[in-house]
């Protein structure tokens, strides 16, 4: 077999059988198969796309491609969420807390920033020394004490999602059903949890924007996740506006903070209590919808959440001194404050810009090597809906080097002052 075939027959609409897609990605997860051979054969797929069979086929290679870990030897039920990508959605930084405060094992893989989304990866290590790189036993020596431990893709535990992350991340590829249900089924299925929650975004500013497709790739990621005998939840939320008051590393983190120490409640913190009881009736825990909601909102009220997220920081070796100090995280040397120039209510247009925006600030990658500005991004001060009047502060931009003339004319055209108050949109639109 050769690479070039399968990338030519892909590329010209081919079918795929399982040999030559377990071929494409054992090749690349050793090193045979380079990745400019990658890049087009995603290209290919991205154009071409693949069916359920090959969708299967690609999602158990790439899980495959390392150890699926086996986890039922904890006392607890495991559990896991993963979103499709947005722009504030630090959605898992909560959840994960919040589950290990009601006794739910969380094993979290999670990914770096892709294309305008960030990622939880990066937005962890802004905390000074904190470690996602634990390996196997590391990884379980944490969640068996603390309930929940947060990593990326390791050497041993779906390696070849990460190389391709990257490589997708940098190549326009990012936006493909296939692509995206194999990289986040695969990671789900190697990890381990046997309930698995997924956060499909619709809208703007996700990679798949279209209603209907979103609510394709949800569906074929439950089904994938069924092949693999996981109890699958899908929840298809807007992601039109940015979540919260905040996208980019550090700025993510200090927000989850402040909701766990009860200090803040925002869009942010609902989706994450509501995703949280959406697990907690996978689970069992509860039985109502409900009875989860409070029992999720009661973790954060009480501070068991907190004392979870403190204690995870402690055991992947950041610096907890965060939790009290937010200097500690460092600052950006520039704050540009974006003022509205005339009165009436917020409405945003498009929020996939303000992703990029928050992307060229230095809060994510124009190439794989590129490293992450953790104290950049943008604080949004107000969101849809919002009376303004002129003059009010409607963004801060927190960077230390960027072109902020040309990112000040990308982030005009995303959003408008009107005259009327606009509708605003629901966050949870549909179960499957
Ligand atoms: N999250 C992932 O892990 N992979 C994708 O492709 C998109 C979001």
């Amino acid at each position: 077999m050769r690479a070039y075939d399968i990338i030519f027959n892909k590329r010209n609409g081919k079918k795929l059988s399982q040999q030559e897609i377990s071929f494409i990605v054992n090749g690349y997860n050793n090193g045979e198969i380079a990745d400019y051979q990658m890049s087009a054969f995603l290209m290919a797929v991205y154009f071409q796309s693949l069916d359920d069979e090959e969708t299967f086929s690609l999602t158990k290679s790439m899980a495959e491609s390392g150890e699926s870990l086996d986890l039922s030897f904890l006392d607890g039920p495991t559990a896991d969420k993963h979103s499709t990508g947005g722009v504030g959605d630090g959605t898992s930084l909560l959840i994960a807390p919040i589950l290990a405060a009601c006794g739910v094992y969380v094993p979290m893989m999670s990914g770096r920033a892709l294309g305008h989304t960030g990622g939880t990866l990066d937005k962890l290590e802004s905390i000074p020394g904190f470690n996602v790189n634990l390996d196997k036993e590391e990884f379980i020596k944490v969640l068996k004490e603390n309930k929940f431990a947060m990593i990326g893709q390791t050497k041993e535990v779906a390696p070849v999602d990460k190389k391709m992350y990257a490589l997708r991340d940098v190549t326009a590829t990012v936006e493909s059903i296939p692509l995206i249900c194999s990289s986040i089924m695969s990671k789900k299925i190697a990890e381990g949890a046997a309930n698995i929650l997924l956060d499909v975004k619709t809208g703007k500013a996700a990679f798949i924007q279209k209603y209907e497709e979103s609510k394709l790739l949800a569906e074929k990621m439950v089904q994938v996740g069924k092949m693999f005998g996981r109890n699958m939840t899908a929840v298809i939320t807007d992601m039109n506006e940015p979540l919260g008051n905040a996208a980019g590393n550090s700025l993510e983190i200090i927000q989850t903070i402040e909701v766990l120490k009860n200090k803040l409640r925002n869009d942010f913190s609902e989706l994450s209590i509501e995703l949280a009881a959406y697990t907690l009736l996978q689970t069992k825990i509860s039985n109502t919808l409900e009875k989860a909601r409070s029992l999720a909102e009661e973790q954060i009220s009480s501070g068991k959440a907190l004392e979870k997220f403190i204690k995870m920081i402690e055991l992947q070796n950041g610096d907890t001194k965060v939790i009290d100090d937010y200097s500690v995280f460092g600052k950006a040397e520039n704050i540009y404050e974006v003022k509205a120039i005339k009165n009436g209510y917020l409405k945003y247009v498009d929020t996939r810009n303000i992703g990029v925006t928050s992307c060229l600030l230095g809060a994510g990658r124009l190439k794989t090597e590129d490293k992450i500005d953790p104290v950049s991004g943008i604080i949004f001060n107000k969101k849809t809906g919002d009376k303004i009047n002129k003059g009010d502060i409607l963004f801060e931009l927190h960077y230390n080097k960027a072109d902020i003339d040309g990112i000040l004319k990308i982030l005009k055209k995303s959003y408008d002052i009107i005259e009327h108050k606009p509708d605003v949109q629901k966050r949870v639109l549909e179960t499957i």
